[in-house]
């Protein structure tokens, strides 16, 4: 098992006709403790910036999940840290290994591809013991069975020839090497663990999408690598499905100790996976923290949106000194240690981020908001309405599910003012975060 280290990295793929030369970013990178690094851009003229100062540390036995809009550059990552695409600046290390120039065999990382890539002209059992043949597992030279002198040496590639040729044979006359028994023992293991014995011997065409995905994730498994890197490997799954094999991934992990790096959109699994959650958007890292921080102290408007559904509602709001937030609406004193982060804006324009949780059915008051309700969403264990106000913007908002509200209805909601976030308008970054 080993720590991965990303430092600087850039990606960049030669620019297409009508592309920007550098992919535009809205938000300033924040100096951080986890991204603190910033040297000159090196990217050539004439390409487009797919991943940008990436910096990020997976720790030794970390989950590590990695979440961000389509197309902001999750599996370029991924590719890149297993070898399968070169780097344009940057330097990854796997332990104490700087891999950039290693292929990808030699990093001793495995991954699992969002389509499977399940090799189709070979059984479940053969895919899984695929990478073991062509790895570690057993020595190059074996004892000698099968009627030959016990204890003479033959050539490893005499046996693994011997042992491809009979393979297809009943078992008494098959030519099994020592190898080969180690092969047969990890094969049999994984398939336990996954529950996939009694699919050894189909073709992935004969199995569902969820078999397959058990099987690539065997196959992964079963090499028993230093890094597993999984590139939504759920997402073809049905909810139920989807639910069991994500515990039963993050129960395998827990067991097997392995660092991991996983991509997914899903707001549950990101939530319920990882140690720790990575957020990229357009080929930058935007903040790395474990789940609940990221939740409740998001670094910028970007994660503040991304990480939550529903997401977080956003009003522009005008701030009087020393604290006091003026909206059309409404007028809210915040609480005092808002102060000092607040002096600087005084008479300017700031978003204000609440939670659908944390705005409360109240009463009439100036500090309140009069709303209408657009929708009810009755989840059964939760209730979401969208609310609209004078402007006609609108506010998703989590009530009580034995609250009787209906389409139509004029309601007050309070501000939970220990709750809220402000957001500078021009960078996005979080005021007063502590982080
Ligand atoms: N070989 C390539 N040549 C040029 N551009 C590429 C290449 N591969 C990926 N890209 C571009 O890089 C960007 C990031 O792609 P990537 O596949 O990493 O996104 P992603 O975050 O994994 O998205 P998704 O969630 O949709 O899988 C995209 O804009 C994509 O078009
Ligand atoms: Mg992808």
């Amino acid at each position: 098992m080993a720590q991965v280290t990303l430092e600087n990295v850039y990606k960049s793929f030669p620019q297409r006709k009508g592309e920007e030369t550098v992919t535009p970013v809205t938000l300033e990178t924040l100096p951080r403790k986890d991204n603190p690094i910033e040297t000159a851009n090196p990217t050539p003229s004439g390409s487009v910036n797919i991943l940008r100062r990436i910096n990020l540390t997976v720790n030794d036995g970390e989950f590590m999940v990695l979440v961000g809009p389509s197309g902001c550059g999750k599996s370029t990552l991924l590719r890149t840290i297993a070898g399968l695409s070169g780097l344009t600046g940057g330097k990854i290390w796997v332990g104490d290994t700087l891999v950039n120039d290693l292929p990808p065999k030699a990093r001793d990382i495995a991954m699992v591809f969002q389509n499977y890539a399940l090799y189709p002209h070979l059984t479940v059992y053969d895919n899984i013991a695929f990478g073991l043949r062509r790895t570690k597992l057993g020595n190059n030279t074996a004892d000698v069975r099968m009627g030959n002198e016990k204890g003479k040496k033959i050539p490893g590639w005499m046996e693994d020839l011997l042992v491809g040729m009979t393979r297809n044979l009943p078992q008494e006359i098959r030519y099994i090497s020592e190898k080969e028994k180690a092969v047969d023992e990890q094969v049999r293991r994984v398939a336990q663990l996954l529950q996939i014995e009694l699919l050894l011997n189909r073709l992935p065409k004969q199995l569902s999408g969820g078999q397959k995905q058990r099987v690539a994730l065997g196959r992964a498994i079963a090499r028993n690598p230093q890094v597993f890197l999984m590139d939504e490997p759920l997402s073809n799954l049905d909810a139920k499905l989807r639910a069991e094999t994500r515990s039963q991934i993050v129960k395998l992990q827990r067991q097997l100790g392995t660092t991991t790096i996983y991509v997914t959109h899903d707001q549950t699994e990101a939530m319920t996976m990882g140690n720790r959650i990575a957020v990229m958007n357009r080929g930058e890292i935007q903040q790395i923290a474990p789940p609940l921080e990221l939740y409740n102290h998001p670094a910028n408007k970007f994660v503040a949106e991304f990480i939550g559904s529903p997401p977080m509602n956003f009003l522009m709001v005008l701030v009087k000194a020393p604290r006091t937030l003026h909206h059309p609406q409404f007028r809210l004193t915040l609480p005092e240690f808002w102060t000092t982060f607040l002096e600087k804006y005084d008479g300017l324009l700031l978003f204000l981020g609440i939670r659908p949780e944390h705005l409360i059915l109240g009463v009439p008051a100036p500090k309140n908001l009069r709303v209408q309700v657009e929708s009810v969403e009755a989840l059964g264990n939760d209730t979401y309405i969208s609310v609209a106000l004078a402007d006609s913007s609108t506010l998703q908002v989590r009530i009580p599910p034995d609250l009787d509200v209906k389409i139509g209805d004029q309601i007050w909601l309070s501000i939970a003012d220990d709750k809220i976030h402000l957001f500078d308008p021009k960078t996005g970054i979080a005021i007063g975060a502590n982080f």
